[in-house]
């Protein structure tokens, strides 16, 4: 039986090149959908992973529908603001419609935004914006929700303080956490992208902790004893939040300081915990717990 083909978007970015790969390791072939302006550099890459390029206008659905022939699933992996995730989101839609592709994975990979309120947290509140079309295009639409990427733990996600031996939270210490590495999230997609049979929401987490439990983690894999440190309720988050974003506005950025601390709310919250988990869908992959990310990546 000839290998599926699986049409990724945004293929060169971070994610997207992990997918690309798992996807290859699962035997499927992937064509790469890019710009006709696409770099070298990425044009370099992508070859180099094995992948088809199918270049095309990317604003454009008669373009892109060409690009998309014959594919048995398109999985995004884009990332940006409006323009990216309902505009250039919606292009890609339309146009695997009109492929005839069966198939569509969009850009989610989140905490779960069917639980979260609206209009508290922007990065969200567009994903949940692009579910609600997709829910009306005559396509199977499945939505991965994996919560925060652990190996973001440390710089991007600056809950964890080694110098001071403190793990910082709002809210209580006791509120778990879900957690799953990029590449957990890309063999899971890339599994999910060859399987026929996914429901509209498959929601996973590599692990799931409280931040007492973290700090526990970081203590043994540091050896040096770390403890909770509460910086406020969630009510003084979101007086930061509103703070952040009046002071340092970047409405550009998909990541400004104000964004990433609307994710740290609909975490504390636990508005953003994701239920009745799907992570043993496919029982051959294996999950990396926050006690080997730390060990294999010691805070500090
Ligand atoms: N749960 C989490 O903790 C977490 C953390 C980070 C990211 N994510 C999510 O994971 C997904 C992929 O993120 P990533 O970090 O892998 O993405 P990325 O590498 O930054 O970008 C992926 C692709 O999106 C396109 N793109 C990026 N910025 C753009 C812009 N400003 N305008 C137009 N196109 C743009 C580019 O594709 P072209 O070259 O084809 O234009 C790029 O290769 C996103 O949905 C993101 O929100 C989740």
């Amino acid at each position: 039986m000839p290998s599926p083909t699986i049409v990724l978007a945004g293929a060169a970015g971070d994610l997207g090149t992990r997918i690309a790969k798992a996807l290859m390791a699962r035997g499927a072939t992937v064509r790469a959908l890019v710009r006709h302006d696409v770099s070298t550099a990425d044009r370099i890459h992508l070859t180099a992973l094995g992948a088809t390029l199918a270049p095309a206008d990317v604003q454009d659905v008669h373009s892109v529908t060409s690009a998309l022939e014959g594919a048995a699933c398109v999985v995004s992996a884009l990332n940006g603001l409006r323009d990216v995730i309902i505009d250039r989101q919606g292009v890609l839609l339309d146009a695997a419609v009109r492929a005839g592709v069966p198939r569509f994975i969009p850009s989610d990979y989140s905490a779960d935004f069917t639980a979260t309120t609206p209009g508290e947290n922007r990065n969200l509140d567009l994903r949940r914006e692009f579910m609600a079309r997709a829910d009306q295009a005559p396509i199977r639409v499945t939505s991965v929700l994996n919560g925060a990427f652990m190996d973001m733990l440390g710089a991007e996600m600056p809950i964890l303080q080694p110098k001071i031996h403190r793990v910082l939270y709002w809210g209580s210490a006791d509120q778990p956490l879900d957690f799953t590495t990029k590449d957990d999230v890309a063999a899971y997609t890339a599994a999910a992208a060859l399987d026929e049979e996914t429901p509209r929401i498959l929601r996973i987490a590599g692990d799931s902790v409280s931040v007492r439990e973290l700090a526990a983690v970081v203590s043994e894999v540091t050896g040096e004893r770390t403890q909770p440190l509460w910086v406020g309720s969630l009510g003084t988050l979101g007086l930061m939040i509103g703070l952040a974003k009046r002071v340092a506005p970047q409405p550009g950025e998909a990541f400004p300081a104000w964004q990433g601390m609307q994710y740290m709310r609909d975490m504390f919250s636990g508005r953003g915990k994701l239920q009745s988990l799907d992570t043993d869908r496919y029982p051959e992959l294996q999950w990396t717990s926050i006690r080997e990310q730390l060990t294999r990546h010691r805070p500090g």
